[in-house]
Order: C-alpha cells, then structure tokens, then sequence
C-alpha cells in the first residue's frame, strides 16, 4: 500500500483529480526541449524516432508548465525525480501541498493527472493502433475479463478491450510498480450500472475499496483511464492545457 495516501472517511471532502491535456507537436515540442533539466537531454538525445521525441517533449512541455502555474514556480525549476520502477514525482517538501502526479502519452495525445495527496496513475491509448486484442488478452488479461471479452459482440469487444487495457495501465500506474505487478491478478468488473470495480488476487495485499477509478474520451479518437487511491470518487476536470500558452 503506498504510504502517504490521506486517510479515508465519510467526512473526507471528495478528492480533486486535474487532467490536463496537449497534442504532441513540434511547436510543443521546441518549447519543450528548452526547460529539459540536463539528465532528460540526455534521454531526449537518445530518441531515434522523431513521434516518440515529440511526445516525449510534449510531455515534459506540460508536466513543467502546469505544475510551475500550480506551484508558482518557473518551468525549468520544477523539481522531477525518477523512481526505481520509472514513475516520475516531486522532489519530496516542493511547495506546500503533496502533489502527485502521472503522465501518459500516445499517438496524437499527452495527458498529465494531478491529485494532491494520493497516488494517481493515468493511461490514453489510440483507438487507431489497436490491434491483435483477443491475443493479447488471453496472454496477460485476468481469466474473468477474458471472459467477458467473449461474452460481448465483435463490436462491443473492441471498447470493452480498450476499457480493460487503460485502467489495468492506470492502476500499475498509480502503484509506480510498473509491470512488476502480474495484469493477470487484479480484473476489472464492467457489467454493472455503477462505477467500474476491482477485485485483486489476495497475493496482491491491495483492497478495492481504496480505488476509484474514471474513464473519458477525450478525443473521438482516444480512451483515458484514470485510477486514484480514494475510496470517493474524484471530482474530476479535463482540460487542453494547449489552449493556455
Ligand atoms: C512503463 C509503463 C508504466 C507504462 O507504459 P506505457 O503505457 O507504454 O506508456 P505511457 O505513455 O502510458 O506512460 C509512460 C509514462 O509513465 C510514467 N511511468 C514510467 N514508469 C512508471 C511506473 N512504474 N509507474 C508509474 N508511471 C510510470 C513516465 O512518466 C512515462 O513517461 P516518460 O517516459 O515520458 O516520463 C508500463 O506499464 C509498461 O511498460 N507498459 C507496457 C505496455 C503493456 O504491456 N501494457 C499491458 C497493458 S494491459
């Protein structure tokens, strides 16, 4: 369990969660590349390929600019460290709230999540690069979602596989364990009317009631997935952060 997640109870104010949002460019991306501190010039400089470059920038482009305006801080003195497991956060006693925060890129979109106080994971995929889902499914899905998988139309199955796969994301994400944990031992429940629900293989000593989790389009052409250690669900913005330069 992470520590540091604010204690939870019926008098807990819901929890706020800001997505901000950019499409990846070179404009985006030159601004970017000038608040680079010199450890990210050093992985940008090993780029090959020119998409990945630009999202990456972009990335960094938001992730600086955006918590700088939060933090009243200049962009380049925003201070980002690397976890073991590659998540990315604060240096710790930067500004007075406990900023959280995860990043997540694909084809045509960058989305950054912040909460102050609990650990938040963030996934976008594009519905355009989909492909193999069934496969891919039955490798690494939970048996229970493979199931259902195969319970629901051809069409219904494509979104239904989108579903699973950003919130499976969003939840290592907001571990900051990455694929050290096995996507096989948690499954995700979509049937019912309610909010999505979880249930974790007890070898993952981790309680769905400390979970909320969200889904968006926000883009005809995408799916985010959002994952926040809150039993509350959060009150939630999504915003194109593009729109403020
Ligand atoms: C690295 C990983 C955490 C996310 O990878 P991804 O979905 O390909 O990439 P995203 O764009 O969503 O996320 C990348 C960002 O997550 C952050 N990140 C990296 N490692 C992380 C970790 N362990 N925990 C939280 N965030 C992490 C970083 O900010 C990274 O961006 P950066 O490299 O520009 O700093 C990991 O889940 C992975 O390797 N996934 C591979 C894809 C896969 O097999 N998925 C199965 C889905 S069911």
């Amino acid at each position: 369990v992470d520590p540091g997640d604010q204690p939870e109870g019926d008098a807990t104010a819901a929890p706020e969660v800001a997505v901000w949002l950019a499409t990846p460019s070179e404009a985006l991306a030159r601004e970017g590349e000038a608040l680079l501190s010199a450890a990210e010039r050093e992985r940008c400089d090993r780029f090959q390929h020119q998409g990945a470059r630009a999202e990456f920038l972009t990335g960094r482009w938001l992730i600086r600019t955006t918590l700088g305006l939060r933090l009243g801080l200049s962009p380049t003195e925003v201070p980002i460290c690397i976890g073991e497991h590659g998540a990315l956060h604060l240096r710790p006693g930067t500004g007075d709230e406990d900023l959280r925060f995860n990043l997540s890129h694909t084809r045509g979109l960058v989305a950054l999540a912040i909460a102050a106080g609990r650990a938040v994971g963030v996934d976008v995929e594009d519905r355009e690069r989909q492909s193999g889902r069934l496969a891919i499914a039955e490798r690494f899905f939970a048996p229970g979602e493979v199931a259902a998988l195969r319970q629901v139309t051809p069409e219904q199955a494509f979104d239904r596989f989108l579903d699973y796969w950003t919130l499976k994301e969003a939840y290592i994400k907001a571990r900051g364990l990455g694929l050290a944990i096995p996507l096989k031992r948690f499954a995700f429940e979509l049937d019912g009317p309610g909010p999505v629900t979880v249930r974790f293989d007890p070898e993952l000593g981790d309680d769905p009631n400390r979970w909320s989790f969200e889904r968006v389009d926000p883009t005809p052409r995408h799916r985010l997935a959002l994952a926040l250690a809150s039993r509350r669900p959060p009150v939630l913005t999504v915003e194109w952060a593009s729109s403020r330069r």
